[in-house]
């Protein structure tokens, strides 16, 4: 008999050029191309089994069962392998994280990459590399990218079929630091899903999204070049931009902190001052403090003298969704 359960572990992602916007909401076929770098060290591990007792989709997530909300994003998901496989069971999901969810750490990109791994292979789909980040962005857009590991671009994509991610660099390529220094653990009031909506209301999106191949063109070189200098100023601009979005929409969306500020204002003095740091934010108030490894413990050390620091998580490059097949 076909054992219908799988157990994979995927990895969040932090965008260098970010995407904000879908073109297509129902698609998640996000507004503009992004590219980023896959973290190790942060993951969830997702199991799933169909089982043709069961009346409903059970989820769990971090011990707990999902909120109605989580929990009908999730059942989406599985319908649409559902519909992919031909299997009709409805499935025991279990979700662990070992990160705080909704703060700026991208928890869905990685809940959404072990899903997808974890609900096609238990249903028998033998996808490739590229059919799972197309899944994968159905269920959360960043997620296509945490398929894969290391350095990752997302193409925009004008159809479901082009909408995927795929591998610029691997993680061995550049030892890059992301230092996230944490200044909240609580959950965000608005998410990422209700903040692409509104982005078309800012006047600022348009030129925002018709920028956007110039800065990945200079981001993608930078990564090939390993040039820090070049990516410091676009993943800077790109973020700054980004946030200048949030901003500026109706109603304004507010992600940034005085602690994300302070430290912004930090790490600008400390790459004058000849460190190869910069900063990037998420949806969210924790600032990504991307370094290079010779110079990240100095980073650390001087991060950790600035008040209001809750917690700091060190990843370096990581690898892309890969099943457990202890399980
Ligand atoms: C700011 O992938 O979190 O992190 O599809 O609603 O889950 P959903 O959106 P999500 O959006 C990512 C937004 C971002 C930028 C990025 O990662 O490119």
């Amino acid at each position: 008999m076909l054992d219908k359960r799988a157990t994979a572990i995927a990895s969040p992602n932090i965008a260098f050029i970010k995407y904000w916007g879908n073109r297509d909401p129902a698609l998640r076929l996000p507004a503009n191309a992004s590219l980023s770098m896959t973290l190790a060290n942060l993951q969830t591990e997702t199991a799933v089994q169909f089982d043709n007792l069961l009346e409903s989709d059970q989820i769990e997530i971090n011990g707990n069962p999902a909120s109605v909300q989580a929990a009908s994003r999730v059942t989406e998901h599985l319908d649409l392998i559902r519909t992919l496989s031909g299997l009709p069971s409805f499935a025991n999901v279990c979700s662990l994280s070992n990160f705080p969810a909704g703060a700026g750490i991208a928890s869905s990109a990685s809940a959404f990459a072990a899903l997808t791994a974890a609900a096609s292979s238990a249903a028998g789909l033998d996808l490739d590399m590229k059919q799972l980040s197309i899944l994968a962005r159905r269920g959360s857009g960043s997620a296509a990218r945490s398929i894969f590991g290391g350095f990752v671009q997302l193409f925009s994509g004008e159809t479901d079929e082009d909408g995927y991610a795929e591998q610029l660099a691997p993680a061995e390529h550049w030892h890059l630091v992301d230092l996230i220094a944490v200044v909240t653990k609580e959950h965000k009031s608005t998410g990422s899903s209700a903040g692409h909506l509104l982005a078309p209301t800012s006047p600022i999106q348009a030129v925002r999204v018709q920028d956007a191949d110039r800065r990945m063109a200079i981001c993608k070189n930078a990564i090939l070049q390993k040039d820090f200098q070049t990516l410091a100023q676009i993943v800077e601009q790109d973020s700054n931009l980004m946030h200048s979005v949030m901003m500026t929409s109706d109603p304004p969306l507010h992600y940034l902190e005085p602690e994300s500020i302070s430290i912004m204002k930090h790490v600008t003095r400390w790459r004058e001052d000849g460190l190869a740091v910069c900063y990037t934010i998420d949806a969210g108030p924790n600032v990504h403090c991307i370094c290079s490894f010779e110079d990240s413990h100095e980073v650390e050390r001087q991060l950790r003298s600035i008040d209001g620091l809750l917690d700091i998580y060190r990843c370096s490059p990581g690898n892309g969704v890969a099943l457990n097949t202890n399980n």
